[in-house]
């Protein structure tokens, strides 16, 4: 058995022009899905699965990211003073106690497997998780988990892969994989990032979360650049494939759970009514308060007039 996962890097230097106006100032990992940025799902999710140490690899313009994960005395202040505020000052310190929480700048962006090297120092020769900030995986649905646990019985690296429309595709690396006999683990013989949908040798997307053994730093140091011209995780893992023991093999878990991809505006607004709607305190409301909407709306309802973006 592999040394235990203990440490996430989570790449967060990239711009966010999906979402532009929105993020000018405030980064894309910082939007709200209620009433956490979206960022802190992705960390809770890393706690969940057992990790304690996290190294988000920044740039420029994302400080709030630290600020939003360091103690706010002031308003923890003004909070303990007051009973009935016991509630919110346990979520207000809640981000900043949920892991070890680490920060080193990527510099230049020259692509995921760049952002990812920024970590070899800091995560040294233990295999370690990368989870992506657009991927909201549902609470629910404990994937990073489950990858964890066949990164420790098969060694080497695990990618989480989801199937996705033909049409989409080439909007993520792609697996080549055959069959070990398991339900939802298969073994991954190729991977290439983002092909045009009639050289994709599969419909199986991947998504972004990765638990990985520490060789895949040498790999990426002699990555060269590929799509895009940046230097892509995808091709480094690729390299790995046949490489058992020093890095391989590489497995993927096929997941069929709830994810969204909050970099997708649909997708985003999908995630936040899915939580709302779920939560304890909000959902009786606020289901009632969708049920008369979409009643309205569909099938049969008038839409109302379009609003401008
Ligand atoms: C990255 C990876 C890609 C993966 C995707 C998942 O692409 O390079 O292989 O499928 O994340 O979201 P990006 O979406 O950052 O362009």
């Amino acid at each position: 058995m592999s040394a235990g996962v203990r440490k996430a890097i989570v790449p967060v230097a990239g711009l966010g022009t999906r979402f532009l106006p929105a993020t000018k100032a405030t980064p894309k990992e910082m939007l709200p899905v209620v009433d956490k940025p979206a960022i802190q799902y992705v960390v809770e999710e890393a706690v969940r699965a057992g990790l304690d140490d996290v190294l988000f690899v920044t740039g420029r313009g994302k400080t709030s990211i630290e600020d939003h994960f360091d103690r706010q005395p002031e308003v923890e202040d003004k909070l303990t003073g007051d009973a009935g505020k016991a509630d919110l000052l346990s979520r207000v310190q809640a981000s900043t106690s949920l892991a070890r929480i680490h920060f080193v700048r990527q510099g230049e962006a020259r692509g995921l497997g760049h952002a990812v090297l920024q970590g070899a120092q800091h995560v040294g020769s233990e295999p370690f998780a990368v989870l992506l900030g657009d991927d909201l995986i549902d609470e629910r649905d404990a994937l990073l988990t489950e990858m964890v646990g066949v990164q420790q019985r098969l060694g080497g690296c695990v990618i989480a892969l989801m199937e996705v429309p033909a049409d989409q595709i080439h909007l993520y690396g792609c697996a080549a994989v055959e069959s070990i006999g398991e339900t939802d683990v298969v073994r991954v013989t190729g991977l290439v990032e983002k092909p045009p949908t009639d050289e994709a040798p599969s419909n199986l997307a991947v998504i972004g979360r990765y638990v990985l053994a520490p060789e895949i730093f040498d790999a990426l140091r002699v990555t060269a650049p590929g799509r895009g011209g940046e230097i892509q995780l995808t091709d480094a893992i690729e390299a790995l494939i046949d490489k058992a023991g020093e890095g391989g093999p590489v497995h993927g878990v096929v997941f069929r759970g709830r994810r969204y991809d909050t970099g997708d505006k649909a997708d985003y607004l999908k995630s936040i009514v899915r939580i709302a709607a779920d939560r304890s305190d909000l959902g009786p409301e606020f289901r009632d308060w969708l049920g008369e909407f979409v009643a309205d709306r569909l099938p049969h309802g008038d839409p109302a007039e379009p609003i401008t973006p």
